[in-house]
C-alpha cells in the first residue's frame, strides 16, 4: 500500500496569526464578521458531515447524483493523471471520480482541516491501495505550492464551497486556480443554483439545529484558541436570503447587550441586544454567471451538468 503523505503548508503559528488578525479585524468593525474557514476544527468538520445528511440540505445529495451519473464523462474529458481537490473534507463524493479515472496516479486533497484530511486519506488508502495520496494542509485562498505530479491535472472544487467566497475573493481564487493549470488541464466546479427562497433558507436552518451548532462552533474555536469567553447560548442562529446578491447569509444574533472578552488580543467586544455577527455567505449561481467568472480567469466552460431537479450544477472548464 502506498504511504499517506501529509504536508503542512500552513505552519501552526501562521494559522494562529491569521486567526488573530481575522478576529481582531472582524470584531472591531461594523457590521461584525468572521471568515467561514474558522468553522472547520475537528468538531466543525464533523458537524458539516452531519449537515450533508440532513433532509433539508440537498446540495450534497444533488452533487453526488451528478457525480454518480457523469463520472465517466468527466474522466473521459479530462484524462487526468493527477486529481487535486480543494476543500476536500471527507472526500466522500470524490470516490466516484477516482473510480472512474483508471490512469489516475496521484490524488492531492487540500484542506485547512487536518482531521478531515487524515481521516479521508486513510479511508481512501484502504479503498484504492495503489493510489498515491499527497494530502496538503493549506488555505486555498493563499498561493498554493503543489507537489510535482504527472499531467494532465484536474482541479476539483466541489460542494459549492466557491459560494463561501465573496465575489472579489472568487475572482482572485479562480485566477490562482488557473495558475495551477497548464493549457488543456481542467477545473471541475460544483455550484449550488438559485432557487425558491424557502428551500434555500430551510437548507441553512434545519429543524434538528445541526446548522445552528455548526454556526456557533466558530465561537467555540475563538474561545479555545484565543481564550475568549463567548457564550454560544447567548447567540441565535440566523439564516437569510439576500435577494439582490443571491446569497444565503448566516449570522449569529446576540440575544442581549453583552461584552465578550478576547484576552489573547487584549480586546473587549461590545454587542448590542440584537446585533449580528456575519459568519458565512453561501452564494447561489446561474449558468451565465459561472461561465463569465470562469472566462474572466482564462477558463473555458465546456460541460454543464445538473441533477434531475436542477438544484445544483457541476461544470468542467479547460485552461486556455
Ligand atoms: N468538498 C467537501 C467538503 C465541503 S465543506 C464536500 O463537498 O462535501 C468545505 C471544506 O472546505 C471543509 O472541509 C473546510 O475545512 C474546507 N475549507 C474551508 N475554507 C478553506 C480554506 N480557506 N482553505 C482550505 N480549505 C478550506
Ligand atoms: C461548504 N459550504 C459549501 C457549505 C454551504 O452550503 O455553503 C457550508 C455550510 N454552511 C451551512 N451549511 C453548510
Amino acid at each position: 500500500m502506498s504511504p499517506l503523505h501529509v504536508t503542512r503548508a500552513l505552519p501552526e503559528d501562521a494559522t494562529d496569526a491569521a486567526l488573530r488578525a481575522d478576529v481582531r479585524r472582524g470584531l472591531t468593525v461594523r457590521p461584525k464578521w468572521l471568515p467561514p474557514k474558522w468553522f472547520y476544527d475537528a468538531r466543525g468538520s464533523e458537524l458539516f458531515e452531519r449537515i450533508t445528511a440532513l433532509p433539508e440540505y440537498y446540495p450534497t445529495r444533488a452533487e453526488r447524483e451528478i457525480l454518480a451519473d457523469r463520472a465517466g464523462e468527466i474522466a473521459a474529458a479530462s484524462g487526468a493523471r493527477t486529481l487535486v481537490e480543494l476543500g476536500s473534507g471527507s472526500s466522500e463524493k470524490t470516490r466516484y471520480l477516482i473510480d472512474a479515472l483508471p490512469a489516475l496516479a496521484v490524488y492531492v486533497p487540500v484542506d485547512v482541516s487536518e482531521s478531515a484530511l487524515t481521516q479521508a486519506g486513510r479511508a481512501l488508502m484502504t479503498k484504492r491501495p495503489g493510489l498515491d495520496v499527497h494530502a496538503l494542509i493549506a488555505d486555498f485562498t493563499a498561493p498554493l505550492a503543489l507537489p510535482k505530479t504527472p499531467g494532465p491535472r484536474l482541479v476539483a472544487f466541489l460542494g459549492g464551497t466557491i459560494g463561501n467566497l465573496l465575489p472579489a475573493e472568487r475572482a482572485a481564487f479562480l485566477a490562482s486556480v488557473r495558475g495551477l493549470l497548464a493549457p488543456g488541464d481542467g477545473l471541475l466546479l460544483g455550484t449550488d443554483l438559485v432557487k425558491d427562497e424557502r428551500v434555500l433558507v430551510r437548507a441553512y436552518d434545519d429543524a434538528a439545529g445541526v446548522t445552528a451548532a455548526f454556526n456557533k462552533n466558530v465561537l467555540t474555536v475563538v474561545n479555545r484558541e484565543l481564550d475568549a469567553d463567548f457564550d454560544p447560548a447567548a447567540f441565535d442562529h440566523v439564516a437569510l436570503w439576500d435577494v439582490e446578491r443571491e446569497w444565503i447569509e448566516m449570522r449569529l444574533r446576540s440575544r442581549t447587550a453583552q461584552t465578550v472578552k478576547v484576552p489573547a488580543l487584549n480586546l473587549a467586544v461590545d454587542f448590542a441586544a440584537g446585533e449580528e455577527l456575519r459568519t458565512e455567505v453561501s452564494a447561489k449561481f446561474r449558468k451565465d454567471g459561472v461561465s463569465a467568472e470562469l472566462a474572466a480567469a482564462g477558463l473555458e466552460l465546456t460541460h454543464w451538468w445538473t441533477d434531475t431537479e436542477g438544484r445544483f450544477a457541476l461544470s468542467l472548464s479547460l485552461a486556455r
